[in-house]
């Protein structure tokens, strides 16, 4: 295998570079065949570079037609062009105007990054360091210029031409050419460049800023999509009028645009100005998109809209400080859609993405800090680590600091870097400075990896009426950090007495105790409260207030007292699935269940089922066991996923077949007639709805199986016929096959986006032949293996939700990813990277997969050349 760990980049080594780019003028001419780039390029050195030091630009793939400085052609000996980049030996140590000229070939650019096409418009991403492929550059992101930008193109097949900032010029070029001139005025870095061109149609709409200033608002789409965008368009203006309410921010340029592509690496793309989507993250109408691609559209949208102030206005120093724009961003959108819809929902379902996403990533080969010190593929860094954590440690900070001390923070850290490129330690250093406090230990959460494991013991004291907390944090090693510090850990927690209700205490000693938090910041301690009349039962980690694993002493009982009582939704939810996961963990580890712990927590799901209180969107959540990946983490090693999957079933048999009237009943309750509308209050009624038709059909309640085909049949809209589907499908049941067949033929055919559903149920199903038929899709050659999209569904659904499939005893599961990687890592090194980090849990497997797995793994090695991408994730995985 060519690694390329040679290549590996510190942030110990960060150096600014001794030349600066202040102003960039682009003249792009878009042809059919190939776009010619001349790039005006006005560089100062700094004031102390040294003459004749060399000034090193990136490049990526291009090939140099012409170059010149200040006008004047460059003689061969005055520089040297590669593979990685442009060197001009010794520049002027003045102010000077470099100009480049280089072709692209965007239509074989199945990277996806740089200049490429999708479909038939011309589209740019260049974040992380795409920017290169495009023009030689300093593609780094502490170089903040100013860009003016003329494209020229067919008029034909290229009426629309956009790029970052404002329109200031356009019209006739002749020859059937058009062109226009953008403008941004805000300097910025390059991977925020953006351009598109092509034949779309779009919706327009305008937004007035809080100081009156209009805003001109669009969405670029394939004609015949437009209605498909009034659902982004609507989550704009709420993002941009709730960033204005709760951080006081407004928009800045006079034009807000969104276009909408089809092949696209990630979800989405903050560029200035000029957001560019995955069009699965705008297009919505009830028959082809669900419940959760609404939602998924509506936090995308508003995650690229308030990068602007976070990411764009203030960038990154480099790339080691990514977590500084996207674990701050997807805070930032977290407290959007709590305020927009219900913040114990939301809460609860960032946690068990959290849980299922970042939490194996951080207890495996890949862990990593949320800011990494060493790297060598940038793009391998855009973890749920440095985007959940990365969120999860700013919401600690805000629990810490109180939210009046937050914004105070947030607000002199706008204040003070505004228009810079910083660091972590610049962001901890205003909420420190804002709030008078030490952050020093707390930064630790930036730089160590591993989720800390919280234990918790308890004892009270009768005669005393003491009550005693001991509280104990370790996190192992990981990869590269043997040892770990402990953590600031804020532990919101409340005490519960007899009838429910919170108990107060006299005194407090042993710890910091504030504000309804303890604040845990060694490596144990013992807190004793006073003036306890009765043994409490401990509520801890409200609103799961730090991303920890905690082992808990609590009985089942006492479980289910928080679950029927706390004050607090997280931990009523929390309780339920803590008693779930205690009995599949014994059941699998050979202590089966007794039939009154079954029943208690059958009863209790029961009495969540009949509350008047609870909402439809929090029962639906806490209706459920807790998924296989989860209770094979709480066993922790030699994990067999076909004996987890089986003890699950079983439980979730005997847990809800007990329930099946009540869930029944309340299944034809909630049937409704009304048109579909995306608000919180329908929304959590069709997820109420949809898990109970899953819980029916998984306990295998009689007559479950006709109840999906029915719903499936008769459904109104995608969220009900797709989870009518998936029931059928994931449990099997005789109707399975056809209404796979049906859903194809009738609704995925015709709509890729639809197709991505059906594919991913395709994937799931947790049986012999799923292989098969993922290759028979695969090697139809109408399937599009240069789509991200339809891989992602296809194979990433495989990968990461199909454990006893993918983890197969005989290893063929691993075999026939490593070999889809080797494929695919040809055509698109990113895609193929990320569907190798589904490889993350072997470890935790049973010896016979793990060797299975880890001989996929040395065979995909062994295969020949890989890309960096790809290399990277693979060396890491084997070093473990
Ligand atoms: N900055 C984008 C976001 O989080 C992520 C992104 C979009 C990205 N496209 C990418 C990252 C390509 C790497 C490569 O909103
Ligand atoms: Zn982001």
């Amino acid at each position: 295998m060519r690694t390329e760990t040679e290549h590996t980049i510190f942030l110990k080594d960060y150096t600014p570079s001794p030349y600066r780019i202040v102003s960039v003028d682009l003249d792009f001419k878009i042809g059919e065949s190939e776009t010619r780039v001349r790039a005006l390029l006005t560089i100062e050195p700094q004031a102390d570079t040294a003459p004749g030091t060399p000034l090193v630009l990136d490049g990526d793939g291009l090939v140099l037609d012409s170059i010149a400085i200040d006008g004047a052609p460059l003689v061969l000996s005055a520089y040297a062009a590669d593979e990685t980049g442009l060197t001009l030996i010794e520049p002027p140590l003045r102010r000077f105007v470099l100009e480049t000229e280089v072709t692209l070939q965007p239509a074989s650019n199945t990277r996806l990054m740089g200049l490429y096409r999708s479909g038939g418009t011309w589209c740019t991403q260049c974040e992380a360091e795409g920017f290169r492929r495009i023009t030689y550059y300093l593609d780094r992101p502490d170089n903040l210029a100013v860009f003016k930008v003329r494209i020229t193109a067919p008029l034909a097949v290229a009426p629309v031409l956009l790029s970052n900032g404002n329109l200031i010029e356009q019209g006739s070029a002749g020859d059937g050419l058009h062109f226009a001139v953008w403008e941004d005025p805000f300097p910025k870095p390059s991977y925020l460049f953006a351009l598109v061109a092509g034949d779309l149609g779009s919706i327009t709409d305008s937004f007035t800023t809080a100081s009156g200033r209009k805003v001109d608002l669009a969405i670029y789409c394939s004609h015949g999509k437009e209605e498909q965008c009034l659902w982004a368009m609507d989550s704009l203006k709420r993002s941009m009028a709730w960033d204005e309410r709760r951080f006081g921010r407004e928009y800045d340029l006079d034009i807000f645009n969104i276009v909408a592509v089809s092949d696209f690496n990630f979800g989405a793309m903050e560029n200035k100005g000029l957001n560019i989507f995955n069009d699965k993250l705008v297009f919505a109408q009830p028959d082809s998109a669900t419940d959760a691609d609404y939602d998924g559209i509506e936090r995308v949208i508003a995650h690229e809209y308030f990068h602007n102030w976070t990411g764009n206005r203030i960038t990154c120093r480099d790339w080691f400080q990514l977590c500084l724009k996207e674990g701050l961003t997807v805070y930032r959108d977290q407290e959007f859609t709590s305020d927009e819809r219900s913040r114990p929902v939301k809460r609860i379902s960032d946690v068990v993405t959290l849980r299922s996403a970042q939490f194996p990533e951080d207890g495996g080969p890949l862990a990593h800090p949320a800011r990494p010190s060493q790297y060598s593929e940038i793009n391998n860094f855009y973890t749920p680590t440095v985007y959940e954590k990365g969120a999860e440690i700013v919401r600690m900070l805000a629990t810490l600091l109180g939210e009046a001390g937050f914004r105070k923070g947030m607000d002199l850290y706008f204040e003070r870097h505004d228009g810079e490129a910083t660091t972590i330690e610049a962001f901890l250093a205003v909420f420190a400075e804002a709030n008078g406090v030490d952050l020093e230990q707390f930064q630790t959460w930036y730089l160590q990896a591993g989720t800390p494991r919280l234990s918790v013991s308890d004892s009270y004291d009768a005669a005393a009426q003491t009550y005693t907390l001991k509280l104990r944090q370790e996190t192992l090693p990981t990869p590269g950090q043997p040892t770990k510090a402990a953590l600031v850990l804020p532990i919101k927690f409340g005490l519960l007495g007899p009838n429910g209700s919170e108990m107060a205490w006299t005194g407090v000693s042993g710890g910091t105790v504030r504000d309804g938090m303890i604040v845990l910041d060694g490596a144990q301690a013992e807190i004793v409260f006073t003036g306890i009349p009765s043994k409490p039962v401990p509520s801890l980690l409200r609103g799961f207030s730090a991303p920890v694993t905690m082992d808990t002493t609590l009985s089942q009982a006492d479980q289910l007292f928080l679950a029927q009582h706390d004050s607090d939704p997280f931990n009523r939810w929390q309780a339920l699935q803590d008693v779930g996961t205690a009995l599949a963990v014994a059941a699998i580890t050979g202590t089966p269940w007794s039939d009154d712990a079954v029943n208690a927590l059958s009863q209790a799901m029961g009495e969540t089922l009949a509350s008047e209180s609870l909402d439809d969107a929090f029962k639906a959540l806490a209706l459920s066991l807790p998924a296989e990946a989860q209770i094979s983490r709480a066993i922790g090693k030699d994990i067999d996923p076909d004996r987890v999957h089986a003890v699950r079933s079983e439980l979730l048999k005997a847990v809800f077949a007990p329930l099946a009237l009540p869930m029944l009943n309340a299944y034809l309750k909630l049937s409704s007639d009304a048109p579909y509308a995306p608000d919180a209050a329908s929304t959590g009624r069709r997820a109420l709805r949809n898990r109970l038709l899953g819980l029916l059909v998984g306990s295998e309640a009689a007559g479950a199986t006709g109840l999906a085909a029915q719903q499936y049949a008769g459904a109104r809209n995608m969220t009900d016929r797709l989870a009518a589907l998936s029931a059928s499908a994931m449990a099997w049941t005789g109707d399975a096959e056809a209404m796979l067949a049906d859903f194809h033929a009738n609704y995925a055919a015709a709509n890729p986006l639809v197709l991505d559903k059906w594919l991913a149920v395709t994937a799931s199903v947790p049986r012999d032949g799923v292989i098969e038929r993922i290759r028979a899709v695969l090697d139809d050659p109408a399937f599009p293996k240069t789509n991200p999209n339809r891989l992602r569904s296809l194979v990433g659904s495989f990968v990461m939700g199909n454990p006893t499939q993918f983890a197969r005893a005989d290893g063929a599961g691993f075999r026939f990813v490593t070999g889809i990687v080797a494929e695919l890592d040809r055509i698109n090194p990113q895609v193929a990277a990320r569907l190798l980090t589904g490889f993350r849990i072997w470890p935790m497997l049973e010896q016979g997969r793990r060797d299975a797995a880890k001989a996929a793994l040395t065979g995909l090695e062994a295969s020949g050349s890989l890309s960096r991408n790809t290399a990277d994730i693979l060396s890491r995985m084997l070093a473990s």
